[in-house]
């Protein structure tokens, strides 16, 4: 499997940042490992431009609908048209600013998949639900909700992001992201079987230069969904190398 680093640029950027993205391309012609930046959608088709072959991109949310009267979303087919082969579905900042849940991030991952995107279907538990001690409960239960059945596991990505380890510069320890990732593999090996070996599993939270190479040397971790340090080329480089060099 081809290790994935992926960059979230939330609500980030105007066309300035798009030298970032130019800076990234001039760095990898090629790359032993996928990139993936996700600007947000006002960038899209200009940064999908300006990426190059080594670079993919991708929305932060799609609609369900591939069109229709829903003011102010983008369908799939629009993320596609402007040259994204990805999309993050179910983060955390969807689920709590707008209310997203399981079943909607199950039903996007679904037209995502029909549209030829590859989602990137995130989970995590809240720092309540850690302290209560319901994390494993919490990550089975989001995968099991938010994934379609009959999958073939190399088709979709899935991101373990701890909402209270999100731009907070909070890591867990590599015992707890181990953990997560061991039993998400399991999860998705008894669903959807051996195809699942395939799956991408990235961790999210506070991953930086200068924490990734140990983050990447854990068991089932593939790559990482990175916020704050993919802003910037030479911190986002840092990162892919680690990853390149794991
Ligand atoms: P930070 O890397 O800024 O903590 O954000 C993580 C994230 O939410 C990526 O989707």
């Amino acid at each position: 499997m081809r290790k994935l680093a992926a960059g979230n640029w939330k609500m980030n950027g105007t066309a300035a940042a798009l030298a970032e993205i130019a800076a990234l391309n001039a760095r990898y012609d090629s790359a032993p490992v996928d990139i993936l930046i996700c600007p947000p959608a006002t960038l899209l088709s200009r940064a999908s431009d300006t990426a190059g072959p080594a670079i993919a991109t991708g929305g932060q949310d799609c609609h369900a609908a591939h069109s229709g009267a829903h003011t102010g979303d983008i369908a799939p087919d629009m993320l596609k048209d402007a040259g994204a082969s990805y999309v993050i579905l179910g983060h955390s900042e969807r689920r709590t600013d707008h209310g997203e849940t399981d079943a909607t991030v199950r039903v996007k991952t679904v037209s995502a998949l029909n549209t030829g995107l590859t989602p990137v279907v995130c989970v995590g538990e809240t720092e309540a639900e850690r302290d209560a001690g319901q994390t494993l409960d919490v990550i089975r239960s989001q995968l099991a909700g938010s994934l379609p059945d009959g999958l073939d596991g190399a088709q979709i990505v899935v991101a373990y992001e701890p909402v209270w380890a999100i731009g907070t510069g909070r890591v867990p320890t590599h015992d707890q992201i181990e953990e997560v990732h061991n039993l998400m593999r399991a999860e998705l090996v008894a669903r959807f079987g051996d195809s699942a070996a395939e799956t991408r599993l990235l961790y999210g939270g506070s991953v930086k230069p200068g924490n990734a190479a140990e983050i990447f040397a854990l068991s089932n971790v593939d790559g990482a969904l990175v916020g704050g340090a993919s802003l910037k080329a030479d911190d986002f480089a840092g990162i892919i190398d680690a990853l390149a060099q794991a």
